[in-house]
């Protein structure tokens, strides 16, 4: 049934806030529910076991479980083994699924004010963002697309993306003629294009594979996704370049939450709240025991650049955030630039 709807490119999206109704209804059965009924929560995910979203996870699991045992059962699915993130939209809409922690990426056809994540430079580190995330600005993004469908719970990070490619890239004009993989995104597109690259949008799960038989050249994402993915194995070349971010909303379907019995709701809540900032704070190690060891790997090269080198690749980006500033709104650009030290 999903995939009536996949070749319908953005119209599909039109239908989510529809589907999310559909999905809900009947489920403002709070207090009606006899005790002891077992909510099941299926939650898919798209990397590796070890990355800070595979380690959040699990360890969401084992502490919703512990602390509902018999009543709330969670099963996660890391490696894109049970679907992948496009499609996790469509099921969690249709309440086929219970929870994602899908890349603000993925959301562009849904929401251009997610778009703030993708633009190249705009944070200056991680703590810039999560300032961002905790500010009142950033915590209304959370509900943006409850009318969707979606639910966001917490913002999770990964980390700050690099550059991999079948050379050193030095400077933007490097780049020119390079198939680049990316996410589902509109400005990730335009960035790409801004240094004369040629941008192809694609699953995560399909990307080793791509890289291998050269179906693309680059790609970008953060050390602990190309550690663990082993996209190092096909990239001779990581670039230091921390030119943008990369992180999560963690998402459930609206009715289904609205649904659960208070006490497993606000339980769940707190253990959200806790292991957020228990992987969050992961996110930063993981990444850099990844770059360690991405760095005394034999199969590849990373290349530091200079603060000259970097300022050319930040001015070749820049024409981006024109681009998609009416769209996002400048006054949301602006909250998020005043987060940066
Ligand atoms: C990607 O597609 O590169 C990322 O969204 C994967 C992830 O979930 O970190």
């Amino acid at each position: 049934m999903l995939n009536t709807y996949l070749g319908l490119g953005s119209s599909r999206f039109w239908l989510l806030g529809l589907m999310a109704l559909v999905a809900s209804c009947g489920g403002e059965n709070d207090g009606d529910l006899p005790q002891g009924q077992l909510y099941v929560i299926k939650f898919p995910h798209v990397t590796a076991p070890g990355t800070p979203k595979g380690q959040t996870a699990a360890r969401f699991e084992d502490l919703a479980e512990a602390r509902f045992p018999g009543r709330v059962d969670v099963e996660v699915y890391p490696s894109s083994q049970l679907m992948n993130d496009d499609d996790s939209l469509e099921a969690l809409a249709f309440g086929e699924i219970q929870m994602i922690a899908v890349s603000l990426s993925k959301f562009d056809r849904l929401t251009e004010k997610f778009q703030i994540f993708d633009l190249p430079f705009l944070f200056s580190d991680l703590e810039s963002v999560e300032r961002f995330q905790a500010s009142p600005t950033g915590k209304m993004l959370l509900t943006e697309l409850v009318d969707n469908g979606f639910l966001g719970l917490a913002f999770w990070h990964n980390g700050m993306k690099q550059f991999g490619a079948p050379r050193a890239l030095r400077t933007p004009e490097d780049a020119n003629g390079l198939k680049f993989r990316i996410m589902e995104s509109d400005v990730l597109q335009a960035q790409v294009q801004a240094i004369g690259g040629s941008p192809q949008k694609m699953a995560f799960g399909e990307v080793y594979q791509a890289l291998q038989t050269g179906a693309v050249d680059a790609q970008e994402n953060t050390w602990s996704n190309i550690y663990s993915s082993k996209f190092y194995e096909v990239q001779p070349y990581l670039m230091e370049t921390n030119h943008g971010y990369l992180g999560y909303l963690l998402a459930v379907n609206p009715g289904f939450w609205g649904s659960l019995p208070d006490d497993i709701r606000d339980g769940l809540e707190e253990i959200i709240a806790e292991i957020t900032e228990w992987g969050n704070a992961r996110s930063v190690a993981i990444n850099e025991e990844d770059r360690s060891k991405l760095g005394s790997s034999d199969r590849t090269n990373i290349v530091t650049l200079s603060d000259q080198e970097l300022i050319g690749w930040q001015d070749a980006m820049r024409p981006v955030w024109e681009q998609f500033s009416e769209d996002i709104g400048p006054q949301l650009i602006e909250a998020a630039r005043s987060s940066n030290p």
